[in-house]
């Protein structure tokens, strides 16, 4: 069972970090597909927290290789100032390889990102500000920089050059603001370049040669299925694919070689930024799950919206990514509820659906149907095997698990590596 998917089956933030770490210990390599430094992946190993953005969650594991591969956006400056807070902690993090062809986000990106959203005013998308839809833009529209070009300061030149070309007249007469200079972006750029030259590699043939030789690789999703800018809510999405096939363009493996893919699923759902979000709570409830969830974002500190379980989200995201597995995550801030509710389908306009709309304007009036599941009030962090957790646990769990199309195969009962209680394994 060589190569395996870890992805988000929601909006983002299901605790795909924890997940990852924990299989870290078993894989030989942890590999990123897409997105950049917008991720805010959380691992606690022990009293330690760390909190990853761009580097994979395996970093963290002595025998894992990590690896950055083609389709994520890397911020050189953020990978570096990475590294090194890692390594101030005592992380070994020689191992790290860097795709060549992964697109860089410089800092025109994120000027980019942050203008364009301010003019976007009500329309906005709540972006992180990173840089990420930008660079990503560049790439499709080929005038993208890539981590390769940092080695030749002449094609770096002419490269940076065309990418200003256009942005500048753009930030001048449309935005009113400065243009960019050429050289200034190119002397940032090359500063980085000495030190990153020892991780790049060619993770495409070194991926391919792993798992011909029958090495674990363990491809780590960023955001989630329903912020897939093929799949997700658009245009409230990011500008990547984290379903199952971003892992084969983003890495340049092929489908055939995947066997696994695992969606971590939160036990209620929350989202970051605007966009349509059908069980989302503004009661005590909402903000209950806040408080006892911790649910502020890792890279921006933002208030997370919460709201209860949206089972046909779920299956959804069993459809496009072809689960194999579940692994529902934060089981234990359901604790205390009397009765928690479920949604099954939706209403839209009178109708009854249990398939997500395609239709943008129909998800946004989607109305939840609830069916109301009895809660428990033991302290469950401390379970060890499904059979200890009380049976209003057991039973909302094998209800998801019917509801959402695919086997919760493991189980989070709080942050920590060993607050997890395991049912099938992953490998
Ligand atoms: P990611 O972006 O998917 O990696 O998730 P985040 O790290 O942004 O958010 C998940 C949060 O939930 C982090 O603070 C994790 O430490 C925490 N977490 C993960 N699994 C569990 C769990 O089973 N129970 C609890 N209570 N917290 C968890
Ligand atoms: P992890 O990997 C939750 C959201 C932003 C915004 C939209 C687009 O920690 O789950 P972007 O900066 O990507 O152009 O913003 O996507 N978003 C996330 N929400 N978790 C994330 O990452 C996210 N990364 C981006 O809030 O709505
Ligand atoms: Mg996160």
């Amino acid at each position: 069972m060589p190569a395996l998917v870890l992805l988000g089956a929601q909006w983002g933030d299901e605790g795909k970090g924890k997940a990852t770490d924990l299989l870290g210990g078993s894989v030989d390599y942890v590999v990123r597909y897409q997105g950049g430094n917008n991720a805010g992946h959380t691992v606690v190993v022990g009293d330690q927290k760390y909190a990853l953005h761009l580097l994979p969650s395996g970093i963290l594991s002595p025998g894992c290789t990590p690896v950055i591969g083609n389709g994520v956006v890397v911020d050189p400056s953020v990978l570096l100032s990475e590294l090194s807070g890692l390594q101030e902690r005592g992380v070994d993090t020689s191992k790290l390889l860097v795709s060549g062809n992964a697109h860089l986000i410089t800092s025109y990106h994120a000027t980019l990102d942050k203008t364009t959203e301010r003019f976007l005013g009500k329309r906005r998308i709540g972006t992180t500000g990173r840089g990420i839809g930008p660079s990503y833009a560049d790439k499709i529209n080929r005038v993208g920089i890539r981590v390769q070009d940092l080695f030749d300061e002449s094609i770096l030149m002419q490269k940076i050059e065309a990418a200003l070309d256009f942005k500048n007249q753009v930030l001048a007469k449309l935005y009113n603001r400065r243009a960019i200079s050429a050289q200034q972006v190119a002397e940032e750029l090359l500063g980085y370049a000495e030190q990153l030259k020892g991780y790049v590699a060619d993770t495409t043939l070194i991926l391919n040669d792993a798992i011909d030789e029958g090495k674990v690789v363990l491809f780590e999703g960023g955001q989630g299925t329903l912020l897939d800018v093929d799949h997700g809510t658009y245009p409230f999405v990011t500008s990547s694919n984290p379903t199952a096939g971003g892992a084969c363009t983003g890495a340049g493996v092929g489908p055939t070689r995947i066997s696994r893919v695992i969606g971590i699923l939160k036990a209620y759902t929350t989202r970051v930024g605007a966009g349509p979000f059908p069980t989302e709570l503004f009661d005590d409830d909402g903000e209950a799950l806040r408080r006892i969830g911790g649910e502020f974002g890792v890279t921006t500190g933002r208030n997370r919206r919460c709201g209860w379980f949206d089972a046909v989200i779920a299956r959804y995201a069993t459809r496009v990514n072809g689960l194999t597995d579940f692994f529902l995550t934060k089981l234990d801030v359901l604790t205390g509820w009397e009765q928690i509710p479920v949604c099954v389908a939706y209403e839209i306009e009178g109708e009854r659906t249990t398939e997500l709309p395609y239709n943008q304007s129909d998800f946004h009036h989607a109305k939840p149907v609830y069916e109301y599941l009895p809660g428990w009030s033991e302290d469950i962090t401390k379970a060890k095997t499904f059979a200890d957790l009380p049976k209003n646990a057991q039973a909302y769990v094998k209800a998801l698990e019917e509801m959402s199309g695919a086997p919760i195969s493991a189980i989070g009962v709080g942050p920590g590596r060993d607050e997890t209680i395991q049912i099938n394994s992953f490998l």
